[in-house]
C-alpha cells in the first residue's frame, strides 16, 4: 500500500470507528473550541481516557472558557487535578492560560512553531493542537502511534533508539488535510485495534500494509529496551489531628507535587528517616505504610498519627476531617488518608 493509500484506508475507518470523546468533533465536522482540544490533550499525557472523561467534564462545567481558567486561583486548579498526578501539568495549564490571555488576546496561536512556546506544550501537544483544532499538516506521535508505526514497519531497533525513525516515518504517512482526523485515527487504532498485548489484526484496515502481521507474533513489536528497575524512596508523613481537624501543608512550587496541598512529611530519601525528625511532644500511633510509584522512584510513605495539644507549634492549614475529600490531595496523601481513615473508624 503507498503512503497515501495507507492514510486513506485509515482515514476511512475512522469514518465508521472513531470513538465518540467530550473533546472531540465527529470525523468530517468543524474542529472542537482550541481551549478543549488543549485541555484534554494536556489530560491525556501518561494518562488514559478513561481516568481523564471526569476531570474534563469538570474543568470545562467550572471553567468553560480560557479566560475563566486564567482568572482562577491557583491552589482551586491544583486542587481540581488532585487524582490525575504529574501535577507539573496544572500548574503549566494555568500559566499558559494566563499567557494566552495576556500574549494572545485570548486565542490559541495556530501553528506548531507558536504553539510551543506556551508554557506545557511541547512537540506533542503543539501538533496534536495544531492538526486537531486548526487543520494543520502536523504529525502527532505518542505511544499509540510509535506502536502502530513499529508495527507496520516491523522495526526491529528498540525503543527509545527507534524513536527518530519512526517519526520520519509518521510524517512521511500525515495527509496534507484531515490530518487532525489521521492523528486521532492513528491513536484510536492503537487504542482499540493495534493494543499492546494481542492486537485484533483480523478486524485492521491496514492489515494489508503492516509488515509484522505477516509474522507470527504481531504483538511482539515495538522491541523495548530492557527497563531500570526504579530506586526506593522512603518518608514518614504525620497526621496531626486537632479538634476534628487535620493538619495539611501546602508543597513548595517547585519539584515534586509542587503546589498542592499534602500531609506533614519528612523529605523522601534513600534511607529510612529516624525518629528525630517527628515533631515534638505528641503520642505517635503507626498507621501502616502505603506505596506510590512516581516516575523516577517508588516511595514507601510510613504514616503515623497523632494530637497535637497545641496549634501553636505547626504551620499549616487546619482542615476539617469531614470534608477531607475536598482538600484535593494527590493519590498518594489519599492513600495515606484513607489507611488512617479506616483505623480510625475502628478505635470510635
Ligand atoms: N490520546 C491523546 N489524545 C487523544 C485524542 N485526541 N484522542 C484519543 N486518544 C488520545
Ligand atoms: Fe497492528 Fe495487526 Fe493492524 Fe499490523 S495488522 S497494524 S499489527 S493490528
Amino acid at each position: 500500500m503507498a503512503d497515501m493509500l495507507l492514510s486513506d484506508a485509515l482515514l476511512r475507518w475512522y469514518r465508521s470507528h472513531a470513538r465518540a470523546l467530550p473533546w472531540r468533533a465527529q470525523p468530517g465536522e468543524a474542529p472542537p473550541d482550541a481551549y478543549r482540544v488543549w485541555l484534554s490533550e494536556i489530560m491525556l499525557q501518561q494518562t488514559t481516557v478513561a481516568a481523564v472523561k471526569p476531570y474534563f467534564s469538570a474543568f470545562t462545567e467550572r471553567w468553560p472558557t480560557v479566560e475563566a481558567l486564567a482568572a482562577a486561583a491557583n491552589a482551586e486548579i491544583m486542587a481540581a487535578w488532585a487524582g490525575l498526578g504529574y501535577y507539573a501539568r496544572a500548574r503549566n495549564l494555568h500559566a499558559c492560560a494566563r499567557a494566552i490571555v495576556s500574549d494572545h488576546d485570548g486565542k490559541f496561536p495556530e501553528t506548531e512553531a507558536e504553539l510551543r512556546t506556551l508554557p506545557g506544550i511541547g512537540a506533542y501537544t503543539g501538533a496534536a493542537i495544531a492538526a486537531i483544532a486548526f487543520g494543520k499538516s502536523a504529525t502527532v506521535v505518542d505511544a499509540n502511534v510509535e506502536r502502530v508505526i513499529a508495527r507496520l514497519h516491523a522495526i526491529e531497533t528498540p525503543l527509545p533508539k527507534a524513536r527518530p525513525a519512526i517519526r520520519a516515518i509518521a510524517e512521511s504517512l500525515t495527509p496534507e488535510i484531515h490530518a487532525g482526523d489521521f492523528a486521532q485515527a492513528m491513536m484510536d487504532l492503537g487504542a482499540t485495534i493495534c493494543t499492546a498485548r494481542n492486537p485484533d489484526c483480523q478486524r485492521c484496515p491496514l492489515q494489508g500494509a503492516c509488515l509484522a502481521f505477516r509474522t507470527d507474533d504481531p504483538g511482539r513489536f515495538p522491541i523495548k529496551a530492557p527497563k531500570k528497575a526504579k530506586p526506593v524512596r522512603r518518608g514518614t508523613a504525620y497526621w496531626i489531628e486537632r479538634n476534628e481537624t487535620v493538619l495539611l501543608v501546602r508543597h513548595p512550587e517547585r519539584g515534586m507535587l509542587g503546589g498542592m496541598r499534602a500531609l506533614p512529611s519528612t523529605g523522601w530519601r534513600e534511607a529510612s528517616p529516624g525518629p528525630a525528625d517527628a515533631p515534638a511532644g505528641i503520642d505517635w500511633t503507626r498507621y501502616g505504610t502505603v506505596s506510590h510509584v512516581f516516575t523516577h522512584f517508588a516511595l514507601e510513605l510510613e504514616v503515623v498519627g497523632g494530637r497535637a495539644l497545641t496549634d501553636e507549634d505547626h504551620q499549616g492549614e487546619w482542615w476539617p476531617i469531614a470534608t477531607i475529600e475536598e482538600a484535593g490531595l494527590p493519590t498518594l496523601f489519599a492513600k495515606a488518608v484513607a489507611l488512617v481513615g479506616a483505623q480510625r473508624e475502628n478505635d470510635q
